[in-house]
């Protein structure tokens, strides 16, 4: 039995397979839709989330299985003090397969070393996002044919940003990858990223403050809302939250055929203005994103569909 903790818990070649998959769910959905019939999904979510719980629903729901499961802290046994251990080998009575979101980091994995059905981390505190990740891959392989040969550039709140310290360390592994790292000084990625990951592979990247600079040399730019709920005080927010914010303007610096991913929800980095524009592509990726968990959901139940 598999969870997925992190990206890098697949091999690229199995990533490769997912992705196939994930295209052929698009191009056939009705092949998929009883794929996993009877089959139950619990949502575990202790922290806020629209599109990561929503789309996992929906993912089990379009491969006909059924779902269940808690949005807030508040409304589980969490209220009452029981631990992640005691909550998922209760769940897994009840369901086949379960996402977890939980504002600390490596509550997922606590939770997968005592589980007995696969165990997904939908989001763990400032560390992990690996479901956006699959859905981002998903996404760039897409819409830009490759995920080699690229720049790409990381926008906004790169020290708390989850998405980010997974897309890097899922990125990594191709070749020709060039990252230009685009942060205030304050929300830079922190040191595990820049020397484990970056330096340790010998990954060409910069670390720059001015969006204008990085744009014109860009494949692909990954805009970031700033992590409010993971701020010490409000202040420091305030001051950062508006740092960057992507408009028509400073898209006609960027190359006729730069895509703008972001993982969502945006608040005022990237200006609606620029949403009719063909690079901006965060709402699609928003779809990748079911197609992304339904392939992971089948990999992880082990549901071969002929
Ligand atoms: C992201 C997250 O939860 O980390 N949202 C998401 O799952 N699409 C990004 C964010 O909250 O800024």
């Amino acid at each position: 039995m598999r969870h997925l903790m992190s990206p890098l818990d697949f091999s690229v070649e199995e990533l490769d397979q997912l992705l196939n998959l994930a295209n052929d769910i698009e191009a056939n959905p009705k092949k998929y839709a009883h794929a996993c019939d009877g089959k139950k999904l619990a949502t575990l979510f202790y922290e806020p989330s629209t599109r990561t719980r929503l789309s996992f629903e929906a993912a089990m729901m379009n491969l006909g299985g059924n779902v269940l499961g808690f949005s807030s802290a508040d409304s589980s046994s969490a209220s009452k003090g029981e631990s992640v251990a005691d909550t998922i080998r209760m769940v897994a009575c009840y369901a086949d397969i379960c996402a977890m979101r939980h504002p600390k980091e490596g509550a997922p994995l606590v939770a997968s070393l005592h589980s007995p059905i696969p165990v997904i981390n939908a989001g763990d505190g400032g560390h992990q996002h690996p479901t956006q990740t699959l859905t981002d891959l998903l996404t760039i392989r897409t819409l830009k044919g490759r995920l080699n040969n690229l720049t790409i550039g990381l926008c906004g709140d790169l020290k708390f940003g989850r998405t980010v310290h997974s897309l890097i360390n899922a990125l990594v592994r191709y070749t020709g990858i060039r990252f230009i790292l685009i942060s205030p000084e304050e929300l830079r990625v922190p040191s595990y990223i820049r020397e484990d990951v970056l330096r340790k592979k010998n990954i060409e990247f910069e670390e720059v403050e001015r969006l204008e600079d990085a744009l014109p040399k860009l494949d692909l730019l990954y805009m970031t809302r700033v992590q409010k709920e993971r701020f010490f005080n409000e202040e420091d927010y305030v001051r950062m939250k508006d740092f960057y914010i992507l408009d028509r303007k400073k898209m006609e610096l960027a190359p006729k055929d730069m895509l703008v991913l972001h993982p969502l929800p945006r608040v005022n980095e990237i200006s609606v203005e620029v949403d009719d524009d063909p690079r901006a592509v965060y709402f699609k990726q928003a779809q990748f994103g079911v197609y992304a968990r339904m392939a992971l959901i089948l990999t992880l139940l082990e549901v071969k569909v002929c």
